[in-house]
């Protein structure tokens, strides 16, 4: 059991997910409170803050005490702030972000460690994120279907996901190559050790070493099994509540149930490494 003196930690299931208090994300933080949201985040695979108002310095400030920061590989940040990701759905929006499970941006060759999100504005209801613990999936495989899966690499491609997407914010992809990359199906987590399975419904395409058909197969039984809601948590967002999510641990889909209605708000995203 975790003791923490400069955070206050409560989970919102024994698997996934915490609210911690105690923090101002947008002051200075002494190295107790930032290691204490540290290891809240490795325990718990994704935390929450509430009220937390925060300039978009003060949110990049925030997420480079965790490693250099990305830069979204589609979507344009905000004049000056390459870094930040818009999260935005109104009236006139044909997608959103994250409305089918995913890990941010799986389809780099080192995929996100983690992913900061900030929302200033709500709908009256609805727009809540849902998380998947993938190590608790992982757990609950059987002997005989992890050992077939221990060998096994997966495709994850950004073609399908980004093309066109952008065209609204003025990009232009003619021409542009997106992220493509091959990854362990079971990752192993570089700081916790634990194993999680690695593939998702937005960016996974393929397993290479099976047939088509045994791959589209084999694809939809995890991505189905790692979003059974025994290994979920589910955020109802606040005006100023911030996510901050273990890209490496757990998988996400925001809840696109408000339209017409406005759900905005910004991300960082922080750099992770090859997963193996
Ligand atoms: C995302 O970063 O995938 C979007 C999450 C959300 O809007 O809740």
């Amino acid at each position: 059991m975790t003791e923490y003196a400069a955070i206050s930690v409560d989970p919102m299931t024994p698997r996934i997910g915490a609210v911690i208090g105690g923090v101002d994300l947008a002051a200075p933080m002494g190295n107790q409170q930032f290691q204490e949201i540290h290891d809240a985040l490795m325990r718990h695979e994704v935390i929450f803050f509430h009220d937390q108002t925060m300039t978009l310095d003060q949110h990049k400030a925030f997420g480079a005490k965790f490693g250099e920061l990305d830069v979204h590989p589609g979507s344009p940040g905000p004049e000056g702030h390459p870094e930040i990701l818009v999260i935005h759905a109104d009236a006139n929006s044909k997608h959103v972000a994250g409305e089918a499970w995913h890990s941010d941006v799986s389809c780099l060759p080192e995929p996100p460690m983690g992913s900061i999100l900030h929302l200033h504005t709500l709908p009256s209801c609805g727009g809540d994120t849902l998380f998947a613990s993938a190590g608790a999936a992982y757990d609950a495989l059987s002997a005989p279907m992890k050992a077939f899966l221990a060998p096994l690499t997966a495709i994850h491609s950004g073609e399908q996901v980004y093309r066109g997407r952008y065209k609204h914010q003025g990009v232009e992809d003619a021409g542009k190559q997106y992220p493509k990359a091959e990854h362990p199906i079971v990752r192993t987590h570089p700081v916790t050790g634990r194993k999680s399975l690695f593939v998702n419904q937005t960016f996974t395409t393929r397993i290479p070493q099976l047939t088509r058909k045994e791959s589209d197969a084999l694809l939809k039984y995890l991505t189905d099994h790692i979003t059974l809601p025994q290994f979920q948590a589910r955020f109802r967002w606040r005006e100023n509540s911030v996510a901050f999510w273990d890209n490496r641990a757990v998988q996400h889909h925001a809840m696109w149930d408000y339209f017409p209605e406005v759900r905005s708000g910004f991300r960082v995203t922080i750099k992770g490494d090859k997963p193996f």
